[in-house]
């Protein structure tokens, strides 16, 4: 597998694992600004507008692995975002005019607070945080990746939805000229994804904004994306415009495009193949080509924080 070097990425962006990790200045919580002690839920976030540029007043997570983190290059350049083509490289090379702003998210349906929010001030009242994520593409190659969001829970607690919103369903943005893959049929746009609101509101899932303490580039979703770890990375839906509570279970992109192949769950299971191979084992993306494959976990290794979404469902039919 050919893995460019993305040429538009400078030398101080390509850091490697040991570095990032030095260089990491975090907040503690309870920490000293202006002479004075003020705690976590004080500090807002604010977002940059540029890709790479640095986020302030990040928070480290009790959910971060310490497995060692990919490399910037590996996460930059091998991606997948049909919008800008369909090749690992293709996202990195062909989203670098891809303008993020100026940049709105529609709430919408079954919650008290709807409307139509400019990231900025729809990111603001909450607490960056980083969390270390184990990623599993159904394509069975894993990264470890440090991004940086908001959780999502506390996102759906301040929109606060009604009782009859069962699930959440997000939108990416559909612009033909911006997007120059969304001219092709490869798949119905815009892009969507979904998950229920017991998924929505479980710790793990992010609405990230960054990677390696930075404001997130285009190819990885820029602005504000969606991150599910113990599910495959189809499910973390890039470039979200809209974010919808409905009372029926939404259709994904990849359910109309092959219904038999990608399901509404789409948890990481080792033990349901894809109709087409295997899921039992992973490459870990940046082991050396010599490197053998990792046994895949269920649930991605997350088993102890979400399991319990699926007591009761057969998580081979439901898949
Ligand atoms: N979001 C949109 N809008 N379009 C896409 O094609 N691809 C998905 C997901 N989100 C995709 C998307 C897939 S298949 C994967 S594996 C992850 O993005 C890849 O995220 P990454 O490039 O940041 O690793």
């Amino acid at each position: 597998m050919l893995i460019k070097k993305p040429n538009k990425i400078k030398s101080f962006e390509i850091t490697s694992e040991r570095n990032y990790i030095n260089r990491r200045n975090f907040i503690k919580s309870g920490c000293l600004i202006g002479g004075g002690i003020i705690s976590d839920n004080l500090l807002t976030a604010e977002l940059p507008s540029q890709p790479f540029e640095i986020l302030k007043n990040i928070k480290e997570s009790q959910y971060s692995t310490d497995e060692q983190i990919n490399n910037i290059i590996d996460v930059t350049s091998y991606n997948n975002y049909y919008e800008f083509g369909l090749d690992k490289d293709d996202p990195n090379l062909n989203s670098r005019d891809f303008k993020s702003r100026p940049w709105t998210i529609e709430v919408e349906g079954e919650a008290e607070k709807t409307g139509i929010f400019d990231i900025e001030d729809f990111i603001r009242p909450y607490q960056l945080e980083e969390r270390i994520y184990r990623m599993r593409c159904v394509e069975a190659w894993s990264m470890v990746i440090p991004w940086v969001g908001i959780p999502l829970a506390n996102v759906i607690k301040e929109l606060k939805p009604l009782s009859s919103a069962k699930y959440v369903k997000f939108e990416t943005l559909h612009d033909k000229k911006r997007m120059p893959g969304q001219k092709s049929g490869v798949l119905r746009w815009p892009y969507r994804e979904g998950l229920t609101i017991a998924e929505a509101t479980n710790p793990l899932p992010i609405l990230a904004v960054g990677i390696y303490g930075r404001a997130l580039p285009n190819q990885n979703g820029a602005p504000i994306r969606l991150v599910v770890p113990w599910k495959y990375g189809f499910k973390g839906i890039k470039g979200i415009v809209k974010i919808s509570f409905i009372k029926n279970q939404p259709k994904t992109s990849w359910e109309m495009a092959a219904p038999n192949e990608y399901g509404f769950y789409a948890n990481v299971n080792p033990k349901v193949s894809h109709p087409r191979w295997s899921q039992a084992r992973e490459r870990r993306i940046g082991s050396g080509v010599f490197a053998s494959k990792q046994p895949t976990m269920l649930f991605n290794g997350y088993e102890e924080h979400v399991a319990h979404l699926y007591d009761g469902l057969n998580l081979r039919r439901n898949f």
